[in-house]
């Protein structure tokens, strides 16, 4: 055996353990500079305190900076046509929410495809919503607060995030089930719109608690209701829906992470394996946990389960929306 010295057998093993690795990289080439999430809301709102989360821990696996790029309006439908229309390199994502379920049968003249546009990635969490109102609004309870939507009706301002938002999805929905009908105040995200509600120059919200949570517990708004099936870890004292008196007003928000249309498989797998990282992330859990919610299932975060989930979320909201026939456009 030639007289290696021990300094060389390091050299060379490093040597041999980095070409073992190098043709991974090498293939991937991917991401080779900061990766960017489109949100298509306003900054500090509940998209977009989600996608600042996942970002962070995706950023450690992608081993490359995941900027965070707030671009509102239209009820989310400006982002998303910023990433329906960007180059498939897998640089520029969209992280979004049950608005990408709303939006094909809501707006009838976009400029980009809704559907086609985007390779989805993987799911992210679902999120709860709260029913909320200004801290000194006067109803002290449920039935209080639809009594006074049904006597004051357009005196009231409902806050939301557009059409197509979460927001608005929601008050849609309640004021369907109380047969009223209030005003609406649209904003770019409901981070700005929380910032009026706390100030009282609006009324009444319906919000993910991943917004609400920490101003509810703070008593800077008041909660009347959280519409899942059961109450919210997070929030044990709040009454569902139904305990409140509004059985079967259910609404949750899932999110995803999309890539343009024809971003390759290989990107795209290596972005489900990125958000699976973060996903088991014990900050990240402990975090969604405390603003009311949990990531999904590893499963879940897959291409696959995405695209069915997304397509059947499109085709539950098309003939709901239809036949409300209330379009965006
Ligand atoms: C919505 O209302 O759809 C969004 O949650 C708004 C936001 O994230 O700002």
């Amino acid at each position: 055996m030639p007289n290696i010295d021990r300094r060389t057998i390091l050299t060379l093993a490093a040597g041999a353990a980095s070409a073992l690795a190098r043709p991974a990289l090498a293939q991937a080439g991917y991401p080779n500079r900061p990766v960017t999430f489109v949100i298509p809301f306003a900054a500090g709102g509940p998209t977009d305190t989600v996608a600042r989360l996942t970002a962070e821990v995706m950023a450690r696996d992608l081993g490359q900076p995941v900027v965070v790029e707030n671009v509102g309006g239209a009820g989310g439908t400006l982002g998303a046509q910023r990433v329906a229309q960007a180059r498939p390199d897998g640089h520029t994502l969209l992280l979004h929410h049950i608005g990408m379920g709303t939006t094909p049968a809501l707006y009838r003249r976009l400029s980009y495809d809704p559907v086609n546009g985007f390779e989805p990635i993987g799911l992210i969490t679902e999120v709860p919503m709260t029913i909320v109102t200004k801290r000194d609004f006067p109803a002290q309870n449920l039935a209080e607060l639809v009594r006074v939507l049904r006597e004051r009706k357009e005196g009231i301002n409902l806050a939301n995030a557009g059409v197509g938002a979460a927001s608005h999805l929601c008050g849609l929905l309640l004021q369907s089930a109380i047969q009223t009908q209030v005003t609406t105040v649209p904003y770019r995200g409901t981070g700005p719109a929380m910032t009026d509600l706390i100030g009282g120059a609006v009324d009444l919200m319906c919000d993910q608690t991943t917004n609400t949570t920490e101003q509810i517990r703070a008593g800077a708004i008041r909660a009347f209701a959280v519409t899942t099936r059961t109450r919210n870890a997070a929030l044990p004292d709040l009454p569902t829906a139904a305990e409140a008196g509004l059985p079967g007003f259910e609404v949750s928000v899932w999110h995803g992470l999309y890539a343009p249309r024809n971003t390759s498989a290989e990107i795209v797998n290596r972005l489900s394996r990125a958000l699976q990282f973060a996903l088991r992330d014990e900050r990240l859990v402990a975090r969604f946990a405390e603003l009311g919610t949990a990531p999904v299932p590893q499963d879940q975060a897959t291409p696959a389960f995405h695209r069915q989930y997304w397509q059947a979320d499109i085709a539950k909201w098309r003939p709901i929306i239809q036949a409300a026939g209330q379009y965006a456009d």
